[in-house]
């Protein structure tokens, strides 16, 4: 597989509803994480040009900055730390509308201005987190919730 992706214009919905299946297409028939991760990290860049998009796996009781799209970020992440590390901790989706105003924010690029990181559960433990930055406040709502909790329970772990 490694077809072009289909970028399609449109409201936010029918943009994720677009992506769904091909996303779908691309992780079903491949095994490694770290390039079904890298694929989905693109095809979300793709499609919706978002600042940074990507995933922080959880080693050795840490975040590690795994396959992403946009400018370089912060390596390692502590349990609790930034909205990342609280995700994790708490293991909920966190929106956050403008990041300047999140006590413990970590500020990789000064440029983010809102956040969503929604974290990947497997046998009730987080595994991973998928964040998304954007540099406009409030570009995250329940929407982009439903569809990227989706995508991350379409990743074969
Ligand atoms: N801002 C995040 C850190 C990761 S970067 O934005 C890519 C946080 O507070 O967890």
């Amino acid at each position: 597989m490694a077809e072009d992706l289909n970028v399609i214009q449109g409201t936010k919905e029918e943009q994720y509803e677009s992506l769904l299946p091909q996303i779908k297409g691309l992780v079903s028939d491949e095994v490694d994480l770290i390039a079904n991760l890298a694929n989905v990290s693109a095809a979300l860049k793709q499609q919706f040009n978002w600042f940074w998009v990507g995933f922080y796996l959880v080693k050795n009781e840490e975040l590690v900055v795994g396959p992403f799209q946009g400018p370089i970020a912060c390596t390692r992440i502590q349990k609790g730390r930034g909205v990342c590390g609280r995700s994790w901790e708490l293991k909920k989706t966190l929106i956050v509308d403008d990041v300047n105003a999140f006590s413990g924010h970590i500020a990789c690029n000064s440029l983010s201005q809102s956040e969503i990181v929604i974290p990947v559960i497997r046998d009730k433990k987080v595994v991973m987190v998928l964040d998304v930055d954007s540099e406009h406040l409030a570009s995250f709502d329940q929407v982009d919730q439903k569809y990227l909790t989706q995508i991350t329970e379409l990743l074969p772990l």
